[in-house]
């Protein structure tokens, strides 16, 4: 069973997932920062084991940032993805967010083109520790999450 746990702040578990995936795997250096303590994180866990985590960060009252999405490797391609990113904006909409945005690696983009998020800024690459970086965003005023079938 996947379970959502939110804390105010990456928990011990978030920071050992952006630990291996963000620092071990993809070589970041500038990791953890001082937008983390006011940030809501997300870790994901199946029967009780961490396997992916985000976070969202206040823009402003109508708009919030998701950043730091990492799945585990082993748990890749399985939608865990796209389960966190569901929870992140429903989230960030129950706390009266309009807009979601992101500053996706290049080359992930199209994962978040998939979760209904849409390029901005023109398209405009930008960089972040030397890896090509892009805006997208998502409305969420017409987002309406799947409600789960009553048994
Ligand atoms: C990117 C990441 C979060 C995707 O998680 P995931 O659980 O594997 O994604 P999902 O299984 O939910 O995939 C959803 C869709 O996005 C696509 N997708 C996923 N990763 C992709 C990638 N790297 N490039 C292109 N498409 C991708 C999938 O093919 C799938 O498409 P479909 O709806 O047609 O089947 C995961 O690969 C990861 O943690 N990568 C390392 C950390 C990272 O780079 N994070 C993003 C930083 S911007």
């Amino acid at each position: 069973m996947v379970q959502p746990v939110f804390t105010i702040g990456p928990s011990n578990a978030a920071k050992e997932i952006r630990e291996e995936v963000f620092v071990v795997e993809q070589g970041f250096q500038e990791e953890f920062d001082d937008i983390d303590a006011a940030s809501i994180s997300l870790v994901l866990y199946l029967d009780g084991y961490p396997i992916a985590t985000g976070r969202l960060v206040k823009i402003d009252p109508a708009t919030y940032q998701i950043g730091r999405v990492a799945v585990r490797k082993p748990y890749r391609g399985q939608k865990v993805g796209t389960y966190l990113m569901r929870f992140l904006c429903q989230k960030a909409k129950s706390m009266g967010a309009k807009t979601a945005i992101v500053h996706s690696q290049f080359d992930k983009r199209e994962f978040y083109n998939r979760v209904g998020f849409t390029e901005i800024n023109g398209g405009e690459v930008d960089e972040e520790e030397g890896v090509p970086h892009i805006y997208l965003a998502k409305d969420l005023r017409t987002y309406y999450p799947k409600r789960r079938k009553k048994q």
